[in-house]
């Protein structure tokens, strides 16, 4: 592609160009974009922990104590106790035998996948895969097949139909445009029958979903630990956690051959050890603070209760991620652009984030809002 100035006029003239507003205040509720003040309903900071004041505060200790970098990339010297307790309690956390920390939830997949997968391995994956899975099948050498979203017998029938070496079935736990979760049972029981592994991306349920007070939030969870068979798991800390960097999970095998073989984790600078320390504090301090999920769970629940007393369509969904689809790129730029005017950022999620004529407005909740942020939003929601 030469011819840039074409590229990027047929994108305005379609409705599909992208633009980053520049924010000047720390990630949380109520946001500063272009000098306004706005309620923020366009982040996955679920928890609102990223700019937690007790968290801020054994950061600073932590980087006083390592320093701002790493310095070097996880097989030379940038892999510290701190990466490697991490790993411990991860493994912990999630029931894995073994856990392995990434720079980001995109590097997860696509290491995984370049790790784990050959020229005789099938990728099968829903429809509405985030991103990251999909390119992450692209990069690689194995085959991609994609079926229906949330079709299990689409699955069935496609996965039955082909003979290779590994198959593989990869899935969202939580989809990240609809805020659907997947039934991990069944895709458990598929797994089995057609002797594929499993492998789920937990990003917008990992400290999110939780259904056991005393263990750490996820949507496996949600399951009972004897239906699901589950080969890798992917959680990240750029949501939920408040922080920044990922991880896989799974048996001991699986993440040594990781460490042997993904190129994304080998050749590139190992997340700071300080982002690695605070991220344990993190992850504890969810652990041990349950009133926080309940609180997203009392917004999540309010919002929807609200909306439909106010006769306001809604997609289904139980999770942060809630929906409003309006089919064209144009009407949810416009209606984006009307929320700023009126102090509220909500995202207007066009193609190919999601498939031609299902744009949408995603709103994303967090245990931060107040009663006053979601009825404004409501309000809002209701006139358009
Ligand atoms: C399902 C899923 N996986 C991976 C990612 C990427 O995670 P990260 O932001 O840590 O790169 C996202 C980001 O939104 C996601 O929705």
């Amino acid at each position: 592609m030469t011819d840039f100035i074409n590229a990027l006029n047929s994108l305005k003239k379609k409705g599909y160009y992208r633009s980053r507003a520049v924010m000047s205040s720390a990630q949380d509720t109520i946001i500063k974009i272009n000098g306004k003040k706005i309620i923020n309903f366009s982040s996955n900071n679920y928890l609102n922990l990223s700019n937690n004041t007790q968290l801020k505060k054994l950061y600073a200790k932590k980087i006083n104590e390592y320093g701002i970098g790493s310095g070097s990339s996880p097989l030379i010297s940038g892999y510290s106790k701190e990466h490697h307790q991490l790993e411990k309690e991860l493994a912990k956390y999630t029931g894995f035998e073994s856990a392995i920390v990434t720079n980001s939830g995109y590097l997860s997949n696509v290491g995984l996948l370049n790790a784990i997968t050959e020229k005789e391995t099938i990728v099968y994956q829903d429809k509405m895969n985030h991103n990251s899975i999909v390119e992450g099948t692209r990069l690689s050498s194995s085959k991609l097949i994609r079926y229906r979203h949330n079709d299990y017998n689409d699955l069935i029938n496609k996965i039955s139909s082909h003979k290779c070496k590994t198959k593989i079935i990869y899935v969202d736990a939580v989809f990240s445009m609809t805020g659907e979760i997947s039934n991990l049972k069944i895709l458990s029981e598929i797994a089995k029958d057609y002797k594929a592994l499993l492998v789920v991306d937990d990003a917008h349920g990992f400290g999110v979903i939780r259904y056991k007070k005393n263990s750490f939030p996820t949507t496996l969870g949600m399951f009972k630990k004897q239906d699901l068979n589950i080969d890798a798991y992917i959680g990240t800390f750029g949501k939920a956690v408040g922080t920044f960097g990922s991880f896989i999970a799974s048996t001991n095998d699986l993440i040594d051959l990781v460490v042997q073989k993904s190129k994304p984790y080998i050749y590139s600078t190992s997340l700071p050890m300080a982002l690695a320390g605070i991220t344990r504090d993190s992850l504890r301090y969810i652990k041990s603070n349950y009133e926080i999920n309940e609180k997203l769970v009392h917004n999540i629940e309010y919002f929807k209760k609200t909306a439909e007393k106010h006769n306001i369509v809604i997609e289904e969904s139980d999770t942060p991620i809630q929906i409003k689809i309006f089919g064209s790129p144009k009407k949810v730029l416009d209606i984006q652009r009307k929320a700023f005017a009126e102090g509220l950022f909500i995202q207007a999620i066009r193609y190919p984030t999601v498939p031609k004529n299902s744009d949408l407005i995603r709103i994303g909740l967090t245990a931060g809002h107040k009663r006053k942020h979601i009825e404004t939003l409501l309000n809002f929601l209701k006139r358009i």
